[in-house]
Protein backbone atom coordinates (compact mmCIF):
# COMPACT_ATOMS: atom_id res chain seq x y z
CA UNK A 1 0.00 0.00 0.00
CA UNK A 2 1.45 3.36 -0.97
CA UNK A 3 1.63 6.07 1.45
CA UNK A 4 -0.41 9.29 -0.38
CA UNK A 5 0.37 11.17 3.16
CA UNK A 6 1.87 11.48 6.56
CA UNK A 7 -0.29 13.16 9.15
CA UNK A 8 1.83 13.67 12.63
CA UNK A 9 0.57 13.96 16.32
CA UNK A 10 2.54 16.57 17.65
CA UNK A 11 2.77 16.99 21.37
CA UNK A 12 5.13 13.51 22.48
CA UNK A 13 5.49 13.20 19.11
CA UNK A 14 7.64 16.05 17.20
CA UNK A 15 7.62 18.37 19.91
CA UNK A 16 9.05 17.28 23.67
CA UNK A 17 6.18 18.17 26.21
CA UNK A 18 8.79 17.20 29.08
CA UNK A 19 11.03 20.04 27.83
CA UNK A 20 9.13 21.99 30.32
CA UNK A 21 10.42 20.27 33.16
CA UNK A 22 13.49 22.70 33.11
CA UNK A 23 11.49 25.63 33.57
CA UNK A 24 8.92 23.71 36.33
CA UNK A 25 12.48 22.99 38.30
CA UNK A 26 13.86 26.87 38.07
CA UNK A 27 10.69 28.12 39.34
CA UNK A 28 9.71 25.33 41.75
CA UNK A 29 12.86 23.68 42.67
CA UNK A 30 12.24 19.83 43.58
CA UNK A 31 9.12 19.25 41.85
CA UNK A 32 9.58 19.90 38.48
CA UNK A 33 9.21 16.59 37.53
CA UNK A 34 6.34 16.11 39.32
CA UNK A 35 4.59 18.67 38.24
CA UNK A 36 5.52 18.11 34.44
CA UNK A 37 4.60 14.85 34.28
CA UNK A 38 1.77 15.51 36.88
CA UNK A 39 0.81 18.10 34.24
CA UNK A 40 0.81 16.29 30.85
CA UNK A 41 -1.53 13.86 32.70
CA UNK A 42 -4.04 16.45 33.82
CA UNK A 43 -4.17 18.00 30.41
CA UNK A 44 -5.20 15.08 28.46
CA UNK A 45 -7.69 13.65 30.86
CA UNK A 46 -9.29 17.03 30.88
CA UNK A 47 -9.21 16.91 26.84
CA UNK A 48 -11.09 13.87 27.19
CA UNK A 49 -13.77 14.55 30.55
CA UNK A 50 -14.51 17.77 28.40
CA UNK A 51 -15.22 16.14 25.14
CA UNK A 52 -17.97 13.46 26.97
CA UNK A 53 -19.27 16.06 28.91
CA UNK A 54 -19.99 18.33 25.85
CA UNK A 55 -17.86 21.50 27.43
CA UNK A 56 -15.39 21.88 24.93
CA UNK A 57 -12.80 24.21 25.94
CA UNK A 58 -9.28 25.15 23.61
CA UNK A 59 -6.49 23.46 24.36
CA UNK A 60 -4.50 26.76 25.35
CA UNK A 61 -7.09 27.02 28.50
CA UNK A 62 -6.95 23.04 29.10
CA UNK A 63 -3.17 22.87 29.44
CA UNK A 64 -3.73 26.38 31.97
CA UNK A 65 -6.60 24.90 33.57
CA UNK A 66 -4.69 21.60 33.98
CA UNK A 67 -1.20 23.16 35.03
CA UNK A 68 -3.44 25.09 37.62
CA UNK A 69 -4.81 21.78 39.50
CA UNK A 70 -1.44 19.96 39.20
CA UNK A 71 -0.08 23.03 41.11
CA UNK A 72 -2.64 22.99 43.91
CA UNK A 73 -2.09 18.87 43.56
CA UNK A 74 1.62 19.97 44.57
CA UNK A 75 1.12 22.30 47.42
CA UNK A 76 2.38 25.20 45.52
CA UNK A 77 0.22 28.49 44.29
CA UNK A 78 1.68 29.76 41.65
CA UNK A 79 1.06 33.84 40.87
CA UNK A 80 -0.08 35.13 37.40
CA UNK A 81 3.61 36.01 36.45
CA UNK A 82 4.95 31.76 37.20
CA UNK A 83 1.42 30.63 35.46
CA UNK A 84 2.30 33.05 32.62
CA UNK A 85 6.18 31.87 32.37
CA UNK A 86 5.17 28.11 32.75
CA UNK A 87 2.34 28.78 29.75
CA UNK A 88 4.75 30.35 27.68
CA UNK A 89 6.78 27.69 27.98
CA UNK A 90 4.57 25.70 25.87
CA UNK A 91 4.86 27.71 22.85
CA UNK A 92 8.84 26.98 22.93
CA UNK A 93 8.53 23.30 23.66
CA UNK A 94 11.63 21.36 22.03
CA UNK A 95 11.58 19.27 18.71
CA UNK A 96 13.01 16.07 19.32
CA UNK A 97 16.07 16.10 17.86
CA UNK A 98 15.49 13.73 14.67
CA UNK A 99 11.85 15.61 14.18
CA UNK A 100 13.58 18.40 11.60
CA UNK A 101 16.02 15.32 9.38
CA UNK A 102 12.86 12.98 9.38
CA UNK A 103 10.62 15.90 7.80
CA UNK A 104 13.47 17.13 5.24
CA UNK A 105 13.61 13.06 3.98
CA UNK A 106 10.34 12.42 3.68
CA UNK A 107 9.19 16.08 2.45
CA UNK A 108 8.53 13.73 -1.01
CA UNK A 109 5.43 12.83 0.49
CA UNK A 110 2.91 15.34 1.48
CA UNK A 111 3.25 16.05 5.54
CA UNK A 112 0.45 17.09 8.25
CA UNK A 113 0.22 17.82 11.98
CA UNK A 114 -3.49 16.94 13.36
CA UNK A 115 -3.25 17.93 17.00
CA UNK A 116 -5.11 18.75 19.96
CA UNK A 117 -3.24 21.96 20.16
CA UNK A 118 -5.35 25.19 19.04
CA UNK A 119 -3.93 26.71 15.67
CA UNK A 120 -2.34 29.97 17.67
CA UNK A 121 -0.40 26.42 20.27
CA UNK A 122 0.91 24.65 17.26
CA UNK A 123 1.83 27.60 14.86
CA UNK A 124 3.83 28.86 17.61
CA UNK A 125 5.73 25.67 18.14
CA UNK A 126 6.35 24.77 15.24
CA UNK A 127 7.59 28.51 14.03
CA UNK A 128 9.75 27.98 17.03
CA UNK A 129 11.35 25.12 15.97
CA UNK A 130 12.17 26.54 12.38
CA UNK A 131 9.65 23.70 10.99
CA UNK A 132 7.04 25.79 9.00
CA UNK A 133 8.14 25.24 5.87
CA UNK A 134 8.11 21.24 6.47
CA UNK A 135 4.31 20.90 6.35
CA UNK A 136 1.45 21.35 3.63
CA UNK A 137 -1.18 21.23 6.37
CA UNK A 138 -1.19 22.29 10.09
CA UNK A 139 -5.13 21.04 11.43
CA UNK A 140 -6.29 21.20 14.88
CA UNK A 141 -9.36 19.94 16.26
CA UNK A 142 -10.65 23.42 17.57
CA UNK A 143 -12.75 24.00 14.28
CA UNK A 144 -14.56 20.66 15.75
CA UNK A 145 -14.42 21.62 19.34
CA UNK A 146 -14.16 17.57 20.73
CA UNK A 147 -10.73 16.00 21.24
CA UNK A 148 -9.09 13.02 19.66
CA UNK A 149 -9.37 10.19 19.72
CA UNK A 150 -13.24 11.23 18.56
CA UNK A 151 -13.56 9.39 15.06
CA UNK A 152 -14.48 13.00 13.50
CA UNK A 153 -10.64 14.30 14.20
CA UNK A 154 -9.18 12.04 12.18
CA UNK A 155 -11.57 12.49 9.43
CA UNK A 156 -10.64 16.38 9.15
CA UNK A 157 -6.94 15.04 8.08
CA UNK A 158 -9.19 12.82 5.00
CA UNK A 159 -11.25 15.77 4.34
CA UNK A 160 -8.67 18.35 4.52
CA UNK A 161 -5.76 16.07 2.62
CA UNK A 162 -8.09 14.63 0.07
CA UNK A 163 -6.79 11.28 0.56
CA UNK A 164 -8.44 8.32 1.50
CA UNK A 165 -8.45 6.86 5.29
CA UNK A 166 -5.99 3.97 4.35
CA UNK A 167 -3.11 5.76 2.22
CA UNK A 168 -2.61 7.96 5.23
CA UNK A 169 -0.02 7.02 7.19
CA UNK A 170 -0.72 8.61 10.89
CA UNK A 171 2.36 8.86 13.55
CA UNK A 172 1.62 9.74 17.13
CA UNK A 173 3.87 8.16 20.41
CA UNK A 174 0.71 8.22 22.18
CA UNK A 175 -0.63 4.96 22.46
CA UNK A 176 -4.52 5.78 22.92
CA UNK A 177 -3.76 8.44 19.66
CA UNK A 178 -2.54 5.42 17.43
CA UNK A 179 -5.15 3.31 18.75
CA UNK A 180 -7.87 6.05 17.80
CA UNK A 181 -6.06 6.61 14.74
CA UNK A 182 -6.68 2.66 14.03
CA UNK A 183 -9.86 2.32 14.96
CA UNK A 184 -10.91 4.82 12.45
CA UNK A 185 -8.92 3.21 9.24
CA UNK A 186 -5.41 5.09 9.04
CA UNK A 187 -2.05 2.87 8.76
CA UNK A 188 -0.84 3.67 11.86
CA UNK A 189 3.07 3.65 13.01
CA UNK A 190 3.45 4.27 16.78
CA UNK A 191 6.55 5.45 18.05
CA UNK A 192 6.93 3.99 21.27
CA UNK A 193 10.20 5.88 22.63
CA UNK A 194 9.73 3.95 25.79
CA UNK A 195 9.21 0.40 25.11
CA UNK A 196 5.37 0.69 26.78
CA UNK A 197 3.01 -2.40 26.18
CA UNK A 198 0.57 -1.86 23.79
CA UNK A 199 -3.17 -0.29 24.77
CA UNK A 200 -5.71 -2.92 25.20
CA UNK A 201 -8.42 -0.47 23.10
CA UNK A 202 -8.67 -3.77 20.84
CA UNK A 203 -6.92 -2.75 18.02
CA UNK A 204 -2.99 -2.78 17.09
CA UNK A 205 -1.09 -0.40 15.28
CA UNK A 206 0.41 -1.61 12.09
CA UNK A 207 3.95 -1.09 13.18
CA UNK A 208 5.86 -0.13 16.10
CA UNK A 209 8.90 2.18 15.76
CA UNK A 210 11.43 3.31 18.83
CA UNK A 211 12.68 6.19 16.91
CA UNK A 212 10.81 8.63 13.99
CA UNK A 213 14.41 7.87 11.51
CA UNK A 214 13.13 4.75 11.13
CA UNK A 215 10.17 5.55 8.98
CA UNK A 216 12.69 7.27 5.96
CA UNK A 217 13.16 3.51 4.74
CA UNK A 218 9.51 2.38 6.02
CA UNK A 219 7.26 5.25 4.31
C1 LIG B 1 -1.77 16.08 20.22
O1 LIG B 1 -2.88 16.01 19.69
C2 LIG B 1 -2.44 14.13 21.63
O2 LIG B 1 -1.30 15.94 22.57
C3 LIG B 1 -1.50 15.22 21.44
O3 LIG B 1 -0.86 16.77 19.75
Amino acid sequence: MKTQALVFDAYGTLFDVYSVQAKCEEIYPGKGEDLTRLWRTKQLEYTWLRSLMGRYEDFWKVTEDSLRYSCRFLGVHPGPEQVEELMLSYLKLAAFPETGQVLEKLAGVPRAILSNGSPDMLEAVVRHNGLTDQFDHVLSVDELMIYKPHPSVYQLAVTRLGVAAKNITFVSSNGWDASGAKAFGFRVFWLNRQGSPVEELAVKPDAIIKSPLELIDAV
